[in-house]
């Protein structure tokens, strides 16, 4: 199993303190518009490496008016383990991590925390540019090897000087063998990452029987280009391209630019041609193949936060999502405006409300 068995927000957002305490079953929370249920599943997400699911700025996470700050506090079962992790924002300074009483790099809570989440702006995501597309498909890769959120930062880092060198101009070959260097050997690990992952939601899917469509899935570069795989060839790549990117001021090759293309199967329909809801299920099935293949893989399917997921989804549809979940058994935190769109789940979740009182978001565990 892995889920959280208690979660505390101090200072987080609307929320002065709340305290949750689970049991593993997948949660349910209802409330209001402005209540505070997305700010609930943005807490749990700053348990995963990265920015988390509105990808605010940890400032801006802090609770006004107080401005003193934040703090998530979780006991994490990790398979037979329990962990004690904490996240924390002091005004002002950077996000800091202890896990099991340990000050640790944030990539640490990756390894224990696997995390996938949809939120409404992803309603958008085969619609929109590329870089949703291979965020999602990167926050699956980590589901998968932690390790990977190390490569991207490692790359993405590396090309952010070389982009300044190509910025001002400069021409000699020299500054840019060693940034090249180190992005080879990243690219050839996000290569080769994103395959494997891609290759496990295939299996996961041609194996399943589900409700939910099936993708095909493939990773594509720009104007239809070939992306080397290995670390020498994509070191040659950045080194040949370097006159076009000197024109164009930023690296125009390399696994910064692979999208995410899916073609809803039983169609042969592209994913941005098909209906918004279609869209939404292709997105719960690809999380739901995500889930099942991690189970295998890692021994326990992620932590699912699936924000306001049922608002494109018909009855049959919702009721097809809460029995997957439940046949898994992930820990899938859900929102939803009202208590009537988690009637189907009845005792197989516990539901929370949560409301707004006196300026402050509280939440309270509901009997069914
Ligand atoms: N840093 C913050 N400090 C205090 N309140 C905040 C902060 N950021 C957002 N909020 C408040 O949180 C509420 C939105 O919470 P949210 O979780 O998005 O609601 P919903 O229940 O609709 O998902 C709004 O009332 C907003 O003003
Ligand atoms: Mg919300």
């Amino acid at each position: 199993m892995l889920a959280l068995r208690e979660l505390t927000l101090s200072h987080f957002r609307s929320h002065r303190i709340a305290r949750l305490t689970l049991d593993g079953r997948p949660v349910a929370i209802h409330g209001r518009n402005g209540a505070g249920k997305t700010n609930i599943l943005e807490a749990i997400s700053m348990l995963s490496p990265g920015r988390g699911l509105r990808r605010a700025t940890a400032d801006e996470m802090i609770r006004r008016p107080e401005g003193v700050g934040w703090k998530v506090t979780a006991t994490l079962q990790s398979l037979h383990q329990m962990h004690e992790v904490e996240t924390w924002v002091e005004q002002g300074g950077a996000r800091q991590v202890r896990i099991d009483d340990k000050s640790a790099p944030q990539v640490a809570l990756g390894r224990i925390a696997r995390m996938v989440w949809l939120v409404p702006v992803m309603d958008r995501l085969w619609v929109e540019g590329a870089d949703g597309r291979r965020r999602f498909l990167d926050r699956m890769t980590m589901s998968f090897e932690p390790q990977h959120a190390v490569s991207v930062l490692t790359y993405e880092k590396a090309m952010r000087e070389r982009n300044r060198l190509l910025k001002d101009g400069q021409r000699d070959g020299h500054w840019y063998d060693a940034l090249e260097a180190q992005m080879a050997r990243a690219a050839a690990e996000i290569v080769m990452n994103r395959r494997e992952a891609l290759s496990l939601l295939i299996t996961a899917q041609a194996e399943a029987e589900t409700a939910f469509p099936a993708a095909e899935l493939s990773l594509i570069q720009p104007d239809e280009a070939e992306l080397p795989d290995t670390e020498t060839d994509l070191a040659r790549a950045f080194s040949d391209s370097r006159p076009r990117d000197l024109l164009a001021g930023r690296t125009l090759i390399g696994p910064h630019r692979t999208d995410l293309a899916a073609i809803y199967s039983a169609k042969g329909v592209a994913a941005r041609d098909c209906s918004t809801g279609e869209q939404k299920a292709l997105l719960v099935s690809l999380i739901l193949a995500n889930s099942r293949a991690l189970a295998r893989d890692f021994g326990a399917p992620p932590i699912l936060l699936l924000d306001e997921v049922a608002a494109h989804l018909d009855a049959g549809r919702r009721a097809a999502l809460y029995d997957e979940v439940c046949a898994l058994g992930a820990q899938a935190f859900m929102t939803g405006t009202g208590p009537e769109l988690f009637a189907e789940l009845g005792h197989r979740a516990s539901h929370f409300e949560v409301s707004e009182a006196d300026g402050s978001s509280r939440i309270d565990e509901v009997t069914i």
